[in-house]
């Protein structure tokens, strides 16, 4: 790894998250100390097993993070409001943590002197797909932000992430061989693998010279029906296919964008990328030395995790398992 002393001199905001954990895990395992940023109501075993120094306070709190800053070169955020307000938690509006908590937290590292600011932001925000995502909306603002700051920014724009779209939270359960096309699912996406965007955005923070912006994406293109395709193939089995039209995703967008915009944002970006696909090329993680896995690979790793479980439930000697499946 390159250049970095062992005094605490990166903060990481988001760690607690699922990429946020990703990445600090990989800090601790290139043995770079540094500081979280938590929540009071974050769940910090994890960090505290990696020897994370903890800093309580919250994007909204901007004294917080002025107090988070001390001593810090780096800052790495991935921290944002879309997980939690899915869930139904309204303490933090999408207006307040990812366009006024984002502004907080560059403010903050401006004021204390940091010199790179790595913000996780996204692939593929065309002015439709701004237009149809308040999420997407609030990303594109904070990168202009930053560009006018004095920070030297690294936007790191990863397409579509393969966990979170193989997810049932994305309309894919293969325990029930059951799976949601949106729209006609005929637009290709080269979906990305999140390890792989946590090492990157690692040696991002930690390069000599990094790029002001990077995309990010997986070496497969599959459309939404030739991911359902590998999911039976490695499943063994049909998956019913249930379609939700592009009319409905684009209402439900429009509809909600006020009351819930992060739904809204789910809906619009779920049609942009029906309509435009989400092709982001591999070849920025390869300069970065890092061999994007591709798309299958994931889906075979979860269906062979899934027989693994099976057939531990199902006792020693229990065929559960199966044969090792082959793509
Ligand atoms: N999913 C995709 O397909 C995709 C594609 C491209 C880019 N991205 C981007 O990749 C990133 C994903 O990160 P992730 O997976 O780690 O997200 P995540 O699992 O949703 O975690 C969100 C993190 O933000 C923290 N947070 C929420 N509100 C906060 C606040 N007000 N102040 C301080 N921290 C707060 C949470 O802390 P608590 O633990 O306290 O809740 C948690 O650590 C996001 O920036 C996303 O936009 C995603």
């Amino acid at each position: 790894m390159p250049d970095v002393t062992s005094a605490t001199e990166l903060l990481l905001c988001g760690g607690t998250g699922d990429l946020g954990g990703r990445i600090a895990a990989r800090l601790a395992e290139h043995g770079i100390a540094f500081r979280a940023l938590v929540r009071p109501t974050s769940d910090n075993t994890r960090l505290e097993s990696l020897g994370a120094e903890l800093s309580v306070g919250n994007l909204i709190d901007r004294a917080s993070l002025d107090r988070a800053m001390g001593g810090i070169r780096t800052v790495v955020t991935t921290a944002n409001s879309m997980t939690s307000a899915l869930a139904g938690d309204r303490s933090g509006s999408l207006a307040a943590v990812d366009v006024g908590g984002n502004e907080n937290l560059i403010r903050a590292a401006e004021a204390a002197g940091v010199q790179r600011f790595v913000f996780v932001s996204s692939a593929g925000m065309t002015d439709l797909m701004v237009g149809l995502s308040p999420f997407l909306a609030a990303k594109r603002q904070t990168e202009q932000t930053l560009r006018g700051s004095r920070l030297r920014a690294v936007l790191v724009q990863p397409g579509p992430f393969q966990e979170t779209w193989t997810s049932p939270e994305t309309g894919i359960w293969p325990d029930k061989r059951r799976a949601v096309v949106f729209g006609r699912g005929r637009s290709p996406s080269s979906d990305v693998a999140m390890d792989d965007v946590a090492e990157a955005c690692v040696r991002l923070a930690t390069m000599a010279d990094p790029p002001e912006a990077i995309q990010l994406g997986g070496p497969e293109e599959l459309t939404r029906h030739q991911v359902i395709d590998v999911f039976e193939r490695a499943y063994g089995g049909r998956f019913r296919r249930f379609s939700v039209p592009r009319a409905v995703l684009r209402a439900g967008a429009q509809t909600l964008r006020r009351r819930r915009p992060e739904l809204a944002s789910v809906l619009g970006i779920a049609l942009v990328r029906d309509l435009e696909g989400a092709r982001v090329p591999p070849a920025a993680l390869r300069q970065l030395g890092i061999e994007p896995r591709p798309m299958s690979e994931h889906i075979t790793q979860m269906a062979q995790a899934a027989r693994g479980a099976a057939s531990q439930a199902a006792g020693p000697g229990s065929p559960a398992g199966g044969p090792p499946i082959s793509l």
